[in-house]
């Protein structure tokens, strides 16, 4: 009797665990498309403006293109009521969060907010911590879909164990919600988050600058080729509903369109999240067309889930990328980090390349039909060499494309 006991008390503690102790599956099955609001209006934010971009995210064909979360990022809180509930700061948003998520939704796109492992968030507004399951039931009562949750003010905490039990609230909402997780790699979440998060940052804060880092004092934020070479041989923790994410972008915040289009071809050959992070409503036309680009968006999007990896540096500063796709195709970007112009060929034939990931290569032997994903057209197959004039801080993209 004692034994049927304890194995009864055994087995509900084990379903309880399965029923209530894990992260909503199936979300995030590639890498989530989107906006932040945080990398071009900081603290700026307001439920009129958030209006506009989702409207801007319909009418630029970014929705059609893919992208789907409209976040707020840090500040648009009020404060908690006497029973501890969090309200958004009245002035910038009258109309409350249900409402707002009521409109982002008549949209068919859907809605995301910010919170914090710590007592408060980086601006130093209320952050989540004792508070994590009357917030995850606040968010679900709003109608949220997706959560960042950073890692300012966190003394003593253990990341795992906080973004575990946040997992856990949002988990028992009840609600599909994608859990973002921002602690800028500082523990490794890559060892320990694939059963808590959906994607979880590695680097520190991205800035709209091709190959140069900004120094703030107490922190650095990092520019396009520094957050790239920031983490080596992580690529393998990657894959469908757990993604490495190198920060939002910076697509259309000042860099040159070349540095633009490099910086969003990167991001797509190694699957990260596309969070754009620019004024959506102020798009000049190359900035769509780069944010657009279906073929591109194509590559990060790919159902294999592979992320892509250098396959070489080679002379004058041009680098290969590979990325594996599925049916056999690839995606290969070739990006010239010099100063200059570069003349650049590739022969396929001279080179054997082999991803000892996805345990696959591309095969010599047969002849692939090779497409210019930016220019949009087919320049030929495998047997002819790549021979072209890739400009300073640009990229040449293509796509194998098995016959
Ligand atoms: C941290 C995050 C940023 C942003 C700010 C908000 O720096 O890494 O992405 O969310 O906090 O304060």
């Amino acid at each position: 009797m004692k034994t049927s006991l304890r194995t009864l008390t055994f087995v509900v503690c084990v379903i309880s665990s399965i029923a209530y102790g894990q992260k909503f599956e199936g979300l995030a099955l590639t890498p989530p498309m989107g906006w932040n609001s945080w990398n071009k209006f900081g603290c700026n934010v307001d439920e009129q403006m958030i209006r506009q971009i989702a409207d801007s995210m319909v009418s630029s064909g970014m929705k059609d293109a893919g992208y789907q979360y409209v976040v707020i990022d840090d500040c648009w809180h009020g404060g908690r009521d006497s029973m501890g509930f969090i309200y958004p700061n009245a002035q910038r948003f009258p109309s409350g969060m249900k409402a707002l998520a009521g409109y982002i939704h008549a949209k068919g796109l859907k809605f995301g907010i910010y919170s914090c492992a710590g007592n408060k968030t980086c601006g130093g507004h209320p952050g989540s911590r004792g508070y994590e399951y009357q917030d995850a039931l606040t968010y679900a009562k709003w109608g949220v879909d997706y959560l960042k949750y950073d890692w300012c003010n966190t003394s003593g905490l253990n990341a795992a164990g906080a973004y575990t039990t946040m997992r856990d609230a949002l988990f028992a909402t009840g609600r599909p919600i994608v859990f973002s997780i921002c602690e800028w790699g500082e523990n490794q979440p890559w060892n320990w988050a694939k059963d808590v998060g959906h994607l979880w940052r590695i680097t520190g804060d991205i800035t709209n600058c091709f190959d140069c880092q900004v120094d703030h004092g107490t922190w650095t934020s990092w520019g396009i080729m520094q957050t790239i070479e920031m983490r080596k041989d992580i690529r393998k923790f990657a894959g469908p509903g757990h993604w490495n994410d190198p920060d939002m972008m910076e697509v259309g915040n000042g860099m040159t369109t070349a540095e633009d289009r490099a910086h969003f071809t990167l991001w797509c050959m190694v699957a990260a999240p596309l969070i754009s992070g620019n004024d959506l409503r102020a798009m000049s036309k190359e900035t769509i067309e780069i944010l657009t680009n279906k073929e591109v968006v194509a590559v990060d999007q790919d159902s294999l889930g592979v992320q892509g990896f250098r396959y070489k540096d080679s002379e004058e500063g041009m680098e290969t990328w590979i990325k594996p796709l599925s049916h056999g195709d690839w995606a290969v970007c070739f990006l010239n980090r010099s100063g200059k112009t570069v003349k650049f060929e590739f022969d396929w034939a001279k080179n054997n390349i082999y991803d000892d990931l996805s345990k696959t290569a591309i095969n010599n032997d047969l002849v692939y039909q090779v497409r210019d994903l930016w220019k949009k057209k087919h320049i030929g197959d495998t047997k002819k060499r790549i021979s072209a004039d890739i400009p300073s801080h640009d990229v040449l993209m293509v796509r194998l494309i098995k016959q």
